[in-house]
């Protein structure tokens, strides 16, 4: 949500500043814009609209020998998406700059008295309150004055300023949004997320709530952003590399990460998973077997994609492991009364580890005595900083904004964990364990041998369904939340209207929905509830819904309801909501390519919602 890179160094600024939001464009697209320095000055670019129209408004400057400068790509939440709304903004004078990502909660009262002080506001956002209280304490040191204006401010923030007095410096701050910083010998870089720092460093430092840091070429200092007192922190090694966060020949970057699941599953499990004992290790988790065993509920919390494998995991647990289980979407858990004890453990699922929401759910749940794990794709995130223990998913950079990769690293940790917690609560037997976590390793090689042959089927189908208006997806048990899943991609990238249902559930209402104009995708696995489910598609044919059925391979009933089914290979039933992700992920992938969709960039979206 808002993207930010800063740079200080030896190298032109401009190009570095350009490459670095194109890495970071995922979290906000808007507008964006940039501001180096120009011997004692401070020039400044902005553009409305993707990045593109920034590129084009800076060719020029391309070749300037700056060396020191601030991007940011919006993700627009006070102001509309508008040039005037556009980072960075100025104070009075225009040689003090800002850029932020997050929310500055009091900026109207704040604004209310810089006004009546005589600053001069040129936009609607709440960020250029920052410029002009940074201004209002501005003598001679620019850290003091970003320190005072700080302690009037409530919200979230994740921010970098420059000063055209204090030539080459930047200051960067973060209170509860991300803020990273990349070291070198001759360089110091600044970013909301790792993809923009991997083409010039892999060493990274992660800055904590409270944190400032000055950044000079080649050298930094960092300090507590209410006492000034230096600190000094780790720097850690990303073992992610440049080219991981390239498109590597595919369209979109969506198309390619659903390509990458097999190896995402693959990486997650590695190591994890011994298939000759069938024993699983975690030892990231950091809970002993006994605080495992004293368990009495998980709760867990997310948001979005990542919420759905939550659903998943419910029905993993509580039928392997006998534990109760809530699901919660993080922004409801974190408003809602909680019973909440030591012997609650939550779990927080999250691609990004910065979501605020799932950030404040965890935050709360741990002020009430609960431990709290993370299943997390990015290493060093604020989440996994905050948890007591870890299970990261190891799917690499994921770009494209609808999650795919990611969901599918999740679902294999989440199966991941019921095994672990079935094994240390003595609930499945060795040889149970071997199968499922065989089964687990077998449905990546699985998805891998079906990806190419099931795209090309999908692209012919979809020229029956591009143009729909509305569609329903359907699924029972395991493969509910897939269905939920599946509404929930061809919304976000096509803007058709999709809704998920448990196939069950069709007949309380939205049955009153299907005529021969409505599209119904359903999950129809030969499973435990397999007959409920023909059951409710014989329900839709009656009705003469369009069926577009995923079965198991060898079912000849289903053609029989309509001429549209893919056929799935047969795998553990326990892992069909891996299986049955993949068509629902490319239909809706074909779909919004064959509509002309922004695939990777859909309009109102954000990767990263670090904002409440
Ligand atoms: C955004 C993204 C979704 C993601 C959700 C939760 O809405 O567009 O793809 O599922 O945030 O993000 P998280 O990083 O916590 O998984």
């Amino acid at each position: 949500m808002c993207g930010i890179v800063g740079y200080t160094g030896n190298r032109k600024v401009v190009p570095i500043l350009l490459e670095g939001l194109r890495r970071l464009e995922y979290r906000g697209y808007d507008s964006a814009g940039l501001v180096y320095q120009s011997e004692r000055k401070l020039v400044k670019f902005r553009a409305a609209g993707k990045l593109i129209h920034l590129e084009e408004a800076v060719d020029v400057a391309i070749g300037v020998a700056s060396h020191t400068g601030l991007g940011h790509t919006r993700w627009a939440t006070h102001g509309a998406p508008t040039l005037d709304n556009a980072h960075p903004h100025s104070d009075c004078t225009g040689e003090l700059v800002v850029i932020h990502n997050g929310i500055i909660e009091n900026y109207g009262s704040l604004k209310e008295e810089l006004v009546a002080e005589g600053h001069f506001f040129s936009s609607e956002t709440d960020t250029e309150v920052l410029a002009h209280l940074i201004e209002k304490y501005l003598e001679n040191d620019l850290v003091a004055a970003v320190q005072k204006a700080l302690a009037r401010v409530e919200g979230s923030y994740a921010l970098g300023v420059m000063w055209a007095k204090d030539p080459n410096k930047i200051v960067a701050a973060r209170n509860q949004s991300p803020l990273v910083m990349g070291v070198d010998d001759e360089a110091s870089y600044v970013a909301s997320d790792v993809p923009a720092l991997l083409p010039y460093t892999r060493k990274v430092i992660f800055l904590d709530d409270n944190e400032l840091v000055v950044l000079e070429k080649g050298s930094y200092t960092i300090m507590e952003v209410d006492s000034g007192r230096e600190i000094s922190k780790k720097i850690c090694t990303i073992d992610w590399n440049a080219a991981m966060a390239e498109k590597a020949g595919f369209k979109h970057f969506m198309l390619k990460e659903i390509f990458e699941q097999p190896q995402a599953i693959l990486n997650t499990v590695s190591g994890r998973i011994i298939p000759d004992t069938g024993e699983v290790e975690l030892p990231e988790i950091s809970l002993s077997g006994e605080e495992l065993c004293n368990i009495e509920r998980i709760a867990l919390v997310a948001c979005g994609t990542s919420w759905h494998a939550a659903l998943v995991a419910k029905y993993w647990i509580e039928k392997w492991v006998g534990i109760p289980v809530d699901v919660d979407i993080a922004s409801e858990f974190r408003y809602r009364k909680l019973l909440m004890n030591e012997r609650v453990l939550t779990l927080s699922i999250s691609q990004s580890g910065e979501t605020a929401d799932t950030l404040a759910g965890i935050r709360l749940a741990s002020s009430l005595g609960s431990k709290i794990v993370t299943i997390c794709n990015v290493v060093g995130s604020t989440m996994t900083r905050e948890a007591d223990g870890i299970i990261y998913t190891h799917a690499g950079p994921e770009i494209g904004v609808a999650s795919t990769k990611a969901f599918t690293g999740q679902l294999s940790a989440l199966f991941m964990l019921t095994l672990y917690l079935g094994q240390v609560r003595q609930t499945m037997d060795r040889e149970k364990l071997k199968e499922l976590g065989a089964a687990l390793i077998d449905v990546a090689g699985v998805i891998e041998r079906i990806l190419p042959q099931l795209q090309k089927d999908i692209q012919e189908l979809i020229e029956r369904y591009y143009d729909s208006r509305d569609f329903l997806f359907v699924g029972r048990g395991l493969n509910f939340p897939i269905a939920l899943e599946g509404a929930l991609k061809l919304k976000e990238i096509s803007y058709i209207h999709a809704e998920g249902y448990a196939a069950g559930e069709l007949k309380h209402g939205p049955i009153a929905l299907i005529d021969k104009d409505m599209p119904v995708m359903a999950l129809v696995p030969q499973d435990c509830v397999y007959q409920k489910t023909v059951s409710n598609v014989e329900e839709i044919k009656a009705r003469q819904g369009r069926l577009l059925l995923i079965g198991t391979e060898g079912d000849t009933h289903l053609a029989t309801l309509t001429d549209d089914v893919l056929y799935l290979p047969q795998v553990n039933e326990e892992l069909n909501p891996l299986l049955y992700t993949i068509p629902a992920q490319l239909l809706s992938y074909e779909i919004a390519n064959r509509r002309g969709c922004d695939v990777d960039q859909p309009r109102n979206l954000a990767k990263s919602v670090t904002v409440e």
